[in-house]
């Protein structure tokens, strides 16, 4: 029976470039996720956007001398073609600035207030004498009360993970003029968190089946206790407040930007034609999953989970399977520092297939991972063009010049070359068992594996030699073998695609299937002797040695900003 998979990803702030870290931390899993279900028949609907709104991107625009609206225009252009180019296959990609988010915001916050979780009180937030304006969370730095590190934010510490509200930190100052700011007392809506307390660890009791480093963090924020939280800020930059003396504030960044999960639900049924059609992700009988990384875990298990039980009727996460974080040649990735590897930067000089296969056979999904380029060459070079792509090449060449570019003939096939479509049959199941359970690094590792295990049958069968001794004029001890592999290949493509989208479609049509891979679905396809071939090209491209010393030497020089 077909499942229907709801599969959420972090809203990117468009306030700056993507990098790989945003990749292995989200898209890419999520991505694998989605093609694995299509492939399996399943329904996907995978949704995003662009968040613009927080004090992210303002502090963006003051420093570019621009307007928010520029900037995010700016880089939700960006983020829609790299996500192209990169293959990271959404069934829609929006932003926090739509008129269907803030009408979807605005109901659910009306909801939540009609419904008591929602509740106004007084609150002390730091204004700035100097620049003469409330600050946003953001904007008020100091020492972080657990850790002691100085350069704590207002919203969290960046050193031990900790979210903070502003009065928390110790010897603060203003992030733009370092003023010290004093702490005004301003109205503001709140949502009642704290009584969510013990439904919320009932529920992630039941989670038995969630990473252990998502259940850990979350386990920690409950057993500190979860306190009511102040949704709205005083701001001009973001979605309004829909209360009559709230015109000058606007709804907290975290809050709307969860909801963007269901407005983006909604957008893509209106766009489908079908304005209803969202229910069928968010109701019984779907399931939904939230890829993320680890410094969004407390607003997907628990924030959002309360905000949808306060608001009833829809799912609530069925699995938040969060990534660790990708450290670059062996330290800390830091925007600022400039030690990032942009992606715009990278799909400029290298295929997708490269960087897909690297982050996901090395994905930081049960601890921080490390990407170099060294290691990249290495996957690249070794893995992706020696050992599959090679393979590939070689016995398609041999078939399309040997058997007049058609699928040999092969009668019945010997135990050996049998045992080795098993394996196929056997890698199929073993991959779909961890794609499902979200543990990809496992499974691309067993699509590879398949690989080397038909290199290894090839040399020991090497058509290229049966071919000059055969007396048979069909050439039939070939025909097994060459067959054998072009089988192992057709297995290939599949159990590859969700990795490796793009040389999965080349494969499918070397062996001269029609269609898509999708369409073909998650199986050992069956290759019909006989059938035409096409003209083979290489799958993977070799690359140079030189080039990890002189991507290596990029790091922590150019601004992001510079490369765009
Ligand atoms: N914009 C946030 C970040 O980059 C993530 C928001 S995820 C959402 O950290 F679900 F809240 F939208
Ligand atoms: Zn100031």
């Amino acid at each position: 029976m077909s499942e229907r998979i709801f599969i959420g990803v972090a809203w990117p702030y468009a306030n700056g470039p993507l990098h790989l870290g945003h990749v292995a931390g989200a898209y890419l899993p999520a991505d694998i996720f989605a093609r694995y279900h299509r492939l399996k028949g399943n329904e996907v609907l995978m949704v995003s956007g662009s968040d613009q709104h927080g004090a992210p991107i303002t502090i963006r625009a003051e420093q570019e001398s621009t307007t928010p609206q520029e900037i995010v225009a700016k880089y939700h252009q960006q983020f829609i073609e790299c996500w192209k180019k990169l293959g990271i296959s959404f069934d829609l990609f929006t932003t926090t600035g739509t008129p269907n988010h803030t009408q979807v915001t605005h109901d659910i916050f009306l909801t939540l207030l009609d419904k008591g979780y929602i509740y106004k009180d007084k609150m002390l937030q730091a204004y700035c004498p100097k620049c003469q304006r409330f600050l946003p969370d953001r904007y008020v730095e100091g020492t972080c009360p657990y850790c002691g590190f100085t350069k704590a934010r207002g919203d969290e510490c960046d050193e031990c993970g900790k979210p903070l509200s502003p009065v928390e930190l110790k010897e603060l100052h203003c992030h733009l003029c370092s003023t010290p700011p004093r702490f005004e007392s301003s109205e503001h809506f709140f949502l009642r968190l704290s009584s969510f307390q013990d439904k919320l660890a009932a529920w992630i009791k039941e989670q038995t089946h969630w990473r252990r480093n998502v259940l850990g963090s979350t386990w920690k924020f409950l057993n500190e206790g979860l306190r009511d939280r102040a949704i709205t800020r005083d701001l001009d930059w973001g979605i309004t407040v829909p209360q009559s003396g709230f015109e000058c504030k606007r709804i907290y960044v975290w809050f709307e930007a969860v909801i963007g999960y269901l407005s983006a639900s909604k957008e893509w049924a209106k766009l489908h034609g079908d304005d209803t059609a969202w229910q069928a992700f968010w109701r019984d009988g779907a399931k939904s999953f939230y890829f993320i990384g680890k410094d969004n875990i407390f607003f997907h298990t628990l924030i959002w989970p309360a905000m949808l039980m306060s608001y009833g009727s829809l799912n609530l996460p069925y699995d938040v399977p969060a990534n660790e974080f990708l450290t670059i040649e062996g330290r800390k990735l830091s925007t600022s520092r400039s030690w990032a590897i942009w992606l715009h930067d990278y799909l400029e000089r290298y295929a997708p297939d490269a960087l897909r296969y690297t982050l996901a056979v090395n994905m930081p999904e049960a601890g921080d991972s490390n990407f170099s380029w060294r290691e990249f060459l290495r996957r690249n070079n070794n893995e992706l063009v020696a050992t599959y792509g090679n393979l590939a090449h070689r016995v398609l060449t041999f078939a399309y010049r040997n058997f007049d570019g058609a699928v040999p003939v092969p009668g019945e096939l010997h135990e050996r070359s049998q045992s080795l479509i098993h394996k196929a049959e056997v890698t199929l199941d073993a991959a779909d068992e961890l794609l499902y359970r979200c543990e990809f690094k496992g499974a691309v590792k067993e699509a590879m594996s398949l690989a080397q295990e038909a290199n290894r049958y090839l040399d020991e069968q090497a058509p290229w030699k049966t071919i000059k001794t055969e007396r048979n004029p069909d050439k039939i001890e070939t025909a097994k073998s060459v067959y054998t592999v072009l089988s192992v290949l057709a297995a290939l493509k599949t159990v590859f695609h969700p990795f490796l989208p793009f040389s999965s479609e080349k494969l499918h049509s070397f062996l001269g299937f029609g269609g898509s891979v999708k369409e073909a679905g998650w199986k050992v396809q069956f290759l019909p002797p006989g059938q035409k071939l096409r003209q083979p090209q290489p799958l993977f491209v070799k690359l140079d040695e030189d080039i990890v010393a002189k991507e290596s030497s990029q790091l922590g020089s150019l601004k992001e900003n510079q490369k765009n």
